[in-house]
């Protein structure tokens, strides 16, 4: 472990209690277990759900925060499904997405022009479709062509701090379909450990080292995030941490995949490349025994190069558990870097930035 700063999460505690949240995204991110929950009971009792009989391929389609579920109910159920689960964040709707393909557009606005086109893209071809949404543009499309909508609550400043209810309403809605299996123990297990969790991330939890998120902002400091996790839901975990450093946090983080990394990345950590970086690992029980093998060689190469590393573990037992526990952790020290960092969480200019600027040159 190499880090420049106090390992105890003093400062971001610290800077925490200053009030840099005004629209308290830490608040969102501790409120996880109970989106879960929630989320979970709106998917299984949304009306009209589709048939899952003789659909021979699953689609999640959805940008961002909503595209999110898509990779976490992938990496969960496809070794364990004998159907595809593709995801999609792109303006196209595959070719072979066709009637008997179930299609889940989520979206937590309903107003993202790649999701809503593909929306219309799958009715036009009567692919059994589903929508998640808070409402907007989707949910009215949705209703018109009577498609069934998971509508989940609108409570949170931004979509990206709406994961369990838009994962966990997809994941009810396919076990209402008869898609993936009955979840009920998985998702109350889940809901505990997220609690426990959630408890230690708090400001006020046990002093300054016992609360892990804060002390892992201080650790990353001024340096650039790099999450690296294995295939699988480390890698899903992997890629939500680099989003929220990016979103919350503002800075630039990577995240990469393990055993790809080391087939190219770990050449890239050569002498002196590392200072300006911090590699976490998030590790978790059940990863191949072939990959747990490669962590130490490749962070002692990086950390030869001079990164910080850290390793954080995944609670659980259970991999749709272990996977939010890990997410959970990403979710909280990306908001604790915020506050060390000086900046508020919640906005996130650029994308609004760019959303404006081709809703102004689509007329
Ligand atoms: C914002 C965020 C973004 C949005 C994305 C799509 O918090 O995370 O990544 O999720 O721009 O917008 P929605 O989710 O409304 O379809």
């Amino acid at each position: 472990m190499t880090s420049g700063h106090d390992p105890g999460g003093g400062d971001a505690l610290k800077a925490a209690e200053e009030g840099r949240d005004p629209q308290r995204m830490l608040d969102a991110v501790l409120s996880l277990p109970e989106h879960c929950r929630r989320g979970y009971a709106v998917g299984r009792e949304t009306p009209g759900l589709p048939s899952g009989d003789g659909v021979t391929t699953i689609t999640v389609y959805g940008m961002g925060g909503s595209g999110v579920s898509g990779d976490l109910v992938r990496s969960l159920f496809r070794e364990r499904l004998a159907i595809p689960i593709d995801v999609v964040k792109g303006p196209v709707l595959p070719e072979y997405c066709q009637k008997d393909t179930l299609v889940v557009c989520s979206s937590y606005s309903g107003e993202t022009a790649e999701t809503l086109s593909c929306f219309e893209e799958a009715a036009r071809r009567g692919c059994r479709a589903l929508a998640i949404s808070t409402g907007g543009t989707l949910a009215a499309r949705a209703e018109e062509a009577s498609i069934p909508l998971v509508r989940i609550p609108a409570e949170v400043p931004v979509p990206r701090a709406a994961l369990g209810f838009l994962a966990f309403g997809l994941l009810g809605a396919l076990e209402a379909i008869g898609i993936v299996p009955p979840l009920e123990s998985e998702v109350q297990h889940t809901v505990r450990v997220l609690a426990d969790l959630a408890g230690g991330f708090r400001p006020d939890a046990d002093g300054v080292t016992g609360n892990r998120a804060a002390a892992l902002a201080e650790s990353i400091g001024d340096r650039h995030p790099v999450i690296w996790g294995a295939d699988g839901i480390g890698a899903v975990a992997a890629g939500r941490w680099k989003t929220q450093m990016n979103e919350n946090a503002k800075v630039a983080a990577w995240a990469s995949v393990l055993p790809e990394l080391d087939h190219n990345e770990v050449v890239g950590w050569s002498a002196g490349q590392g200072e300006r970086f911090f590699v976490i690992a998030l590790r978790h029980e059940e990863e191949h025994p072939d990959v747990a093998a490669r962590f130490p060689v490749s962070l002692q190469i990086a950390s030869e190069s001079g990164a910080g590393h850290e390793e954080v573990h995944a609670e659980g037992a259970s991999p749709l558990a272990r996977l939010l526990s890990l997410i959970m952790t990403g979710d909280a020290t990306s908001v604790y870097l915020a506050y060390l960092r000086g900046v508020d969480p919640t906005p996130i200019e650029a994308i609004d930035r760019i959303k404006a600027a081709l809703a102004e040159e689509g007329g």
